[in-house]
């Protein structure tokens, strides 16, 4: 299957907040062809979009989940990083105590999940889930390990470029971002159709990390900063 947007016959209008009578699928990326939506958005009730509706509280939250490399005995395998970047809504401002969630293949490229059947090492010392709650600034921080590359069976010898998954969740279970995050100069980006699904090259290169050399640690881990701005409707 041809990866080419020449191939793509979807057109997104300008306007992000598109309606359902826009197709969102995805020829390339063949599982949107049953995922995506395909009948008009519905509106949920309003008591779920309320400030005193249900809502994740800080006591869900362990101080240590933000830790990748700390959840066994042991350290996990591969090149430590420090991933962190802020939360905030289209004016900069910053969103506070958003529920961040990441998962991840470990450095092999091996998913800790049933159905990952990539004939890599899993690595007893990385589950490759963790979690954290955005400070005041609206920053949040895990450390983690590289994650790989993996194969998956979308296409002929269709390679995932190495990803960071994340959700983030505001103060109500309505409000929800689920994305990945990249890594800067992956050579995989052209041919995934995941991350060509996002059509304006200048929204992509949102979803690529920035290699910091301030967030770096000395003679302990490299230093990736990605920020998440998020729609202001999905917050208010
Ligand atoms: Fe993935």
């Amino acid at each position: 299957m041809s990866l080419t947007r020449e191939d793509d016959p979807v057109v997104l209008p300008d306007d992000p907040s598109f309606g359902p009578e826009v197709q969102i699928d995805y020829p390339g990326y063949r599982s949107t062809r049953w995922r995506a939506p395909d009948r008009p958005l519905a509106t949920l009730p309003e008591e779920l979009h309320r400030p005193d509706g249900p809502v994740f509280g800080e006591h869900a939250i362990d101080p240590f989940d933000n830790d990748l490399t700390a959840q066994h005995e042991g350290e996990p395998l591969g090149e430590r990083i420090v991933v962190t970047g802020r939360v905030l809504d289209e004016d900069g401002r910053a969103i506070r105590n958003a529920l961040v969630e990441v998962w991840q293949a470990n450095a092999a490229g091996r998913y800790r999940h049933e159905v990952d059947l990539h004939p890599a090492p899993l690595d007893p010392n990385f589950s490759g889930a963790g979690r954290c709650l955005t400070d005041g600034e609206g920053r949040y921080r895990f450390v983690t390990v590289k994650p790989g590359a993996y194969p998956w069976g979308n296409h002929e010898n269709a390679w995932r470029p190495a990803h960071i998954h994340f959700s983030i969740f505001g103060r109500a279970f309505t409000q929800r971002l689920v994305t990945q995050m990249y890594f800067p100069g992956d050579p995989l980006f052209a041919y995934d159709p995941i991350f060509n699904s996002v059509r304006d090259p200048k929204a992509r290169e949102l979803l690529v990390a920035r290699f910091a050399i301030e967030t770096t640690e000395p003679a302990w881990a490299l230093g990736y900063e990605w920020d998440v701005v998020l729609r202001r409707t999905l917050f208010e």
